[in-house]
């Protein structure tokens, strides 16, 4: 997939550092074309599962398909597009700040045959009409809005009298702190151990290796947040926003899963196989079922991931 706008400039960067907005559209314009791949990414029966699940997890599934959606932050339109796919929404509009991943999800819709309204918003200003959709869903947003409370506002205004939004992916403050430092281990070994002589066909050239640094480095300057379940709760209701409950899901699922995408990130392409992603794949559902399991005894602000939901009030 081609990439839709120029390289950011090394004045754009410059400015970023003081910008967020700014280096939010950059970073992820600049991430648009190869995000699928990096996140194995797929419009098959395999991520429409997972988005059903992690919707029906939160949300139930009484109510489809809710006739009019709105995703913020949308990306490439994983989650909406796969939502539509498994029958949870029937018609939707895909807004993200960056125009980049806008054009994607337009294109990923276009090959899947749906019909979908492609718009550049910010989550904070959201360019539609009051009492417009009967739901909007996030996927992995959230933590990179300044003003969390301010995006609820918004996302209340354009919701319908009684719609619903779903948030989903975002990541606990405790479940971020153990990822990140099991991926930064993986990275570690993987890219020494490929550099030993049997292993060298296992290793990324330099430049690819050093630009992916790079993209990490800016990774801290976009991810913004994680989350505390409960604090989470009261931000939404703060926001006017009813019956609102979490869930939260991967514990051992996010410790083997956080490492497998940091190995993939950190060896060629042509290594990772079709086979070896459905391994990868298998392993995490087995691991999400034993995690289910533990939830019953483990506190819930453990696990790697928290979704939200909530109601607008009919007046
Ligand atoms: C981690 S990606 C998730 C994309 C997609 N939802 C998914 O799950 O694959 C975060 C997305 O949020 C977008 N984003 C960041 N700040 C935003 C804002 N203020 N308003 C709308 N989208 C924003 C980024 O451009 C990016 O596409």
């Amino acid at each position: 997939m081609a990439a839709d706008r120029p390289p950011a400039t090394p004045e754009q960067v410059e400015a970023a550092w003081s910008d967020n907005k700014l280096a939010q559209v950059l970073y992820h314009d600049w991430e648009a074309a190869s995000y699928d791949d990096k996140w194995s990414i797929s419009y098959d029966e395999r991520c429409i599962a997972y988005a059903r699940d992690r919707f029906t997890a939160i949300a139930g599934n009484s109510g489809w398909p809710y006739p009019t959606a709105l995703e913020v932050g949308a990306g490439t339109g994983f989650f909406t597009l796969n939502l539509m796919q498994a029958g949870v929404i029937a018609t939707a509009c895909v807004t993200d700040i960056s125009e980049g991943m806008v054009r994607a999800a337009e294109r990923n819709a276009a090959g899947l045959g749906l019909q979908v309204e492609g718009r550049v918003a910010d989550a904070e200003t959201l360019g539609y009409a009051d009492d417009t959709f009967d739901l909007v869903v996030g996927h992995a947003v959230i933590h990179h809005l300044p003003d969390v409370e301010l995006a609820f506002s918004e996302i209340r205004r354009v919701l319908k009298p009684g719609g619903r939004v779903v948030i989903c992916g975002e990541p606990t403050r405790w479940g971020d702190f153990v990822a990140r430092r099991l991926s930064r281990a993986t990275w570690f070994v993987t890219t020494h151990l490929t550099r030993l002589r049997p292993l060298r066909g296992w290793s990324r050239p330099k430049a690819e290796l050093d630009e992916s640094s790079r993209a990490a480095a800016l990774e801290a300057v976009v991810d913004l947040h994680t989350f505390d379940p409960d604090t989470l709760a009261r931000t939404v209701r703060r926001a006017g926003l009813v019956e609102v409950s979490t869930v939260t899901e991967e514990l051992t699922a996010a410790w083997v899963g956080w490492p497998i995408r940091t190995f993939e990130a950190a060896v060629p392409e042509e290594k990772l196989t079709w086979g070896w992603r459905m391994f990868a794949y298998r392993t995490w559902l087995r691991l999400s079922a034993v995690d289910r399991v533990l939830a019953r005894i483990v506190p819930d602000e453990l696990f790697y991931n928290v979704s939200v939901t909530g109601i607008k009030p009919v007046r």
